[in-house]
């Protein structure tokens, strides 16, 4: 009798299948600057973006990459500058391409911590979406604020989404020590179901 309930089983799952996170269609939106940052001097790729390439690769996704119109400038010490005031005056910068986000059940977003904050141009693309019912994923780097909060920020920015467990990594790292941010990624998308 329960041979028989468990051949009933075996047969409607593989039926219909169990849908988990890797079987959701996902896209990775990311915003990070390349240039001069602190800790890794002149970058050719921003730090969040080496994390988002290898989440993108691992789990099959599209990229797309929140650019502001008026790019930043490429010296540190202006860069902050610009970010603070932006984020004194709670601006939101026009970014260059929008991205319509309705096919996608999972997304990642990552983004590096600007003043213990998102970038402003990452609620730009956040409050102009509809996140409802979509679950987020969200990856951040920093230099040493760690999260600062920004899970809470974004489930503000994006009401009605399901904010997973966050990637923290140091930019540092995921720029300099590659093997190391491998394995956080892997470990965290494991976490997730892929
Ligand atoms: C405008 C600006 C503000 C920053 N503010 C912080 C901060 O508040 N806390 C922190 O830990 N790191 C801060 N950083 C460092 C970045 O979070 C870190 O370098 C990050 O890895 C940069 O990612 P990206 O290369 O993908 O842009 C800041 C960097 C910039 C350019």
């Amino acid at each position: 009798m329960i041979n028989k309930f468990l051949l009933v089983l075996v047969f409607v799952v593989s039926l219909f299948g169990v849908s988990g996170a890797a079987d959701a269609k996902s896209l990775v939106i990311i915003f990070s600057r390349a240039d001069e940052n602190y800790n890794v001097g002149y970058v050719q790729e921003g730090n969040t973006m080496v994390l988002a390439k290898m989440i993108a690769q691992k789990t099959g996704s599209e990229l797309f990459e929140i650019k502001p119109a008026k790019a930043y400038p490429a010296d540190y010490d202006t860069a902050i500058d610009v970010a603070k005031k932006e984020q004194n005056a709670h601006a939101r910068p026009a970014i260059a391409e929008d991205k319509n986000i309705d096919e996608y059940d999972m997304i990642f977003f990552g983004y590096p911590i600007w003043w213990g904050d998102l970038p402003m141009a990452c609620y730009t693309f956040l409050e102009s979406h509809d996140f409802t019912g979509k679950k987020i994923a969200l990856f951040c780097t920093h230099e040493g604020s760690g999260l600062s909060n920004t899970d809470s920020k974004l489930k503000r920015a994006a009401p009605g989404a399901e904010i997973l467990r966050g990637l923290v990594v140091r930019g540092s790292v995921a720029q300099n020590s590659r093997a190391e941010a491998e394995k956080s990624v892997n470990s965290w998308l494991a976490k997730l179901g892929y």
